[in-house]
């Protein structure tokens, strides 16, 4: 069974696709619009703690239930001994990642816009108000938007049908250097602009009279999002690990730099938006109103290198979001080919038939259709908040219960141990994090949201 799956060429592939997997629009695009609607540092402080408290141990048991089971995120609770409705856990999460892939794909279309634009040197010279009027004008647009959501898409397809191996891996290992160098440039052209100061304060200084329930559940949403925890998505990546990869050291190295990662980009977005005067809650348009400015005003009087450095970034954006794409869609892919008996190409074409159809009434309710309301937000909004905020961390949490209170004990501490490689008081912590402490978080933060305890 093991030899019939498509595995990665080394050992450092899988890791790094799941690192791929991580690093995407989540940091760049999500956080910084995530903290700005949710007052900014206080927002940061307790992201903080839900990456520690709940990512990292969710990390590592979605790891230990896809080394340990083999198999594609749905199959894998049933293997592992679950029965009744628990065996549904798995496809509730990879249901969860094909719905953000609507959404996602989306975005990922609006980062292609912004390398055609940034190539045919669209973005030169002009104001911070003509970015965002112009970035309104195009997501409100009924066709462009629409081309890029299938450019995205095919090239998804593209690169999850030629296989895990090639496709997956080859394209994780070159770009992510490259785009943290970037960002590292960035944020120092942010900083170096006029009035940068307020960006930072806003960002490094937290003011927790701005903390609603509420930002509880959107700091838990966005660590969900931004780590690819609660919906099979890591735990697909880990049935290709190899026995002896350390599950502890590669979730703290991968939410490590992902988190670098998404502060880095809030210390590029919230100093240029404060010295442009766009507004830190300007919602999902906010890193795109505010990055040109920052290639356009630092760069000033280098027309060529702002022209050349745009472009090259949000070529190295569209490819970390690529591979958080991919990452989205191959655990539907892989269900549906190792279920249904068909064949890969079959299984991504089906897979993105959906992402297709529901991308496209996301991204046509940014304009044509934006009256149509669910529980008072557009369909995209809708579909952000009913996947990161609820069906996520409903995910994550049966996920932990399950590998918590129903997985033979004995085999997840095989895992988790690596094969009896690390120290026991480690492999003993982390399983009581997983047992108690994470599904308790969960609830908790739940329950916060609905005014139980009134923070
Ligand atoms: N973590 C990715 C990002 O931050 O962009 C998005 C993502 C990828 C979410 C894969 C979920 C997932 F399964």
């Amino acid at each position: 069974m093991e030899s019939k799956r498509t595995n990665f060429g080394s050992k450092v592939g899988a890791v790094l696709a799941a690192a791929g997997s991580a690093i995407g629009l989540g940091n760049v695009w999500r956080f910084p619009y995530e903290t700005g609607q949710n007052g900014g540092a206080a927002f940061l402080v307790i992201y903080l703690a839900c990456i520690i408290i709940v990512g990292v141990p969710l990390m590592v048991a979605e790891f230990a239930v896809g080394r340990r089971s083999r198999t594609n995120n749905f199959r894998a609770f049933p293997v592992l001994g679950a029965k009744g409705a628990w065996r549904y856990v798995g496809f509730l999460c990879v249901l969860t990642g094909w719905l953000i892939l609507c959404y996602y794909a989306v975005v990922l279309g609006w980062t292609l816009e912004y390398v055609f634009q940034a190539g045919s040197n669209g973005l030169a010279g002009k104001t911070a108000e003509q970015y965002t009027a112009d970035f309104s004008t195009f997501v409100s647009d009924p066709v462009r938007p629409l081309i890029y959501l299938f450019i995205a898409v095919l090239f998804t397809l593209g690169v999850v049908v030629m296989g895990v191996q090639k496709g997956i891996e080859r394209a994780s290992k070159v770009m992510m250097p490259m785009l943290f160098i970037f960002i590292l440039i960035l944020v120092f052209c942010s900083l170096s602009l006029p009035g940068a100061k307020k960006g930072v304060d806003y960002l490094l200084n937290p003011d927790f009279s701005a903390v609603h329930p509420s930002t509880f559940l959107a700091a838990m949403g966005q660590a969900f999002f931004s780590l690819s925890i609660g919906m099979g998505c890591l735990c697909t990546y880990a049935s290709y690990f190899p026995r002896e990869a350390n599950l502890f050291g590669n979730a703290l190295n991968i939410a490590g730099i992902d988190t670098i990662i998404a502060i880095l980009s809030g210390l590029i977005i919230f100093p240029a938006a404060y010295s442009v005067g766009i507004e830190p809650g300007s919602g999902a348009s906010l890193v795109f109103i505010t990055l040109p400015n920052v290639f356009y005003q630092a760069f000033d009087g280098l027309p060529w290198l702002a022209y050349a450095f745009s472009l090259m970034f949000y070529l190295l954006l569209s490819m970390a979001a690529l591979t958080s794409a991919i990452s989205l869609l191959e655990p539907p892919t892989s269900l549906l080919s190792e279920e249904f008996h068909i064949s890969r190409r079959t299984a991504a074409l089906l897979a993105t038939s959906l992402v297709i159809v529901l991308g496209t009434a996301c991204s046509l309710s940014m304009g044509v259709w934006g009256d149509f309301k669910l529980f008072g937000l557009n369909l995209f909004d809708f579909f952000d908040f009913a996947t990161a905020k609820i069906m996520l961390p409903i995910g994550g949490l049966f996920t932990a219960l399950f590998v918590g209170w129903k997985m033979n004990k004995k085999a997840l501490l095989t895992e988790l141990s690596n094969n009896r490689t690390l120290p026991q008081w480690l492999v003993r912590m982390f399983y009581l994090l997983i047992k108690y402490l994470l599904p308790l978080a969960i609830i908790l933060i739940f329950l916060n949201e609905l005014g139980v305890f009134g923070f």
